[in-house]
């Protein structure tokens, strides 16, 4: 079976604006986290859409629901979140178990609430190659030129750029797989984890890639949030 994993069990503390998580603001005439809901829900091949929620935003979300997707609602099951990403995912995880039993065949498509610029394209090509290959990964070549710099005042390294991308969401996965990946790393290696890709690259396996785009932005600042209005209002859906 095909699972969607909306990850909205944030507080969005970079964005210093509003007392309410940024996933909940408006974008255009609805929710952002409404935006990205809708387009998991356009797509078809997913038997369930889970949405990880923070404990205190739960009642909220259940109200947006109803009130914006009410016709498919059925198709969608809200999650309290965790402490961390990782955390409200395998919450999801442990949720879709519950409901639906444990398979080798569940794939699971995590994306950022905060996302709402995902296309049906690339919620596709992740059910395709999380099926095909188990893990992909969502990305966009990076058109900067990208500098490392291990303590923050001087240059370490200027690697290529054409090998460099950026990394974006949805990241897809064979669920068992990922849950058995996730079980075998040290609390050392899962406590310095930020993105659920690395979970597999951390045992080498493949990750394949998913041609992402600079649309998929992610809202994460007061700057990010003032783009994504102006696309809306450009009419981008
Ligand atoms: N997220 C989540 N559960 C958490 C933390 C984050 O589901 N405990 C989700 C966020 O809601 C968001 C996505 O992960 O959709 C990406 O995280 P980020 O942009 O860092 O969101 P926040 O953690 O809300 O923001 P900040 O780091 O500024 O507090």
């Amino acid at each position: 079976m095909i699972f969607g994993a909306v990850l909205a069990g944030g507080v969005g503390s970079r964005m210093h604006m509003s007392g309410m998580p940024k996933q909940f603001l408006p974008l255009g005439e609805k929710p952002i986290v409404i935006h990205t809901l809708e387009k998991f829900l356009l797509c078809s091949r997913f038997d369930r859409v889970y949405v990880g929620v923070h404990p205190q935003w739960l009642l909220h979300m259940q109200d947006l629901v109803d009130t914006y997707v009410r016709e498919q609602a059925d198709r969608v099951s809200l999650v309290p979140g965790g402490g961390d990403r990782n955390d409200t995912l395998f919450r999801v995880v442990a949720k879709i178990e519950e409901d639906f039993g444990e398979s080798d065949e569940h794939v699971i498509v995590t994306h950022d609430s905060v996302r709402p610029f995902v296309t049906l394209r690339m919620l596709e090509e992740n059910i395709d190659g999380a099926l095909q290959h188990q893990a992909v990964d969502t990305v966009m070549a990076s058109t900067d030129t990208i500098v490392v710099s291990q303590d923050g005042e001087k240059v370490t390294e200027i690697p290529e750029r054409r090998f460099m991308y950026q990394g974006q969401t949805p990241q897809s996965f064979n669920m068992n797989l990922l849950k058995k990946l996730y079980a075998d790393l040290t609390a050392e290696e899962k406590a310095k984890l930020t993105d659920a890709a690395k979970i597999f690259t951390l045992r080498q396996y493949p990750v394949y890639l998913v041609q992402g785009d600079v649309s998929n932005m992610k809202i994460t600042t007061v700057t990010d949030y003032e783009i994504a209005q102006a696309m809306i209002g450009m009419g981008r859906k």
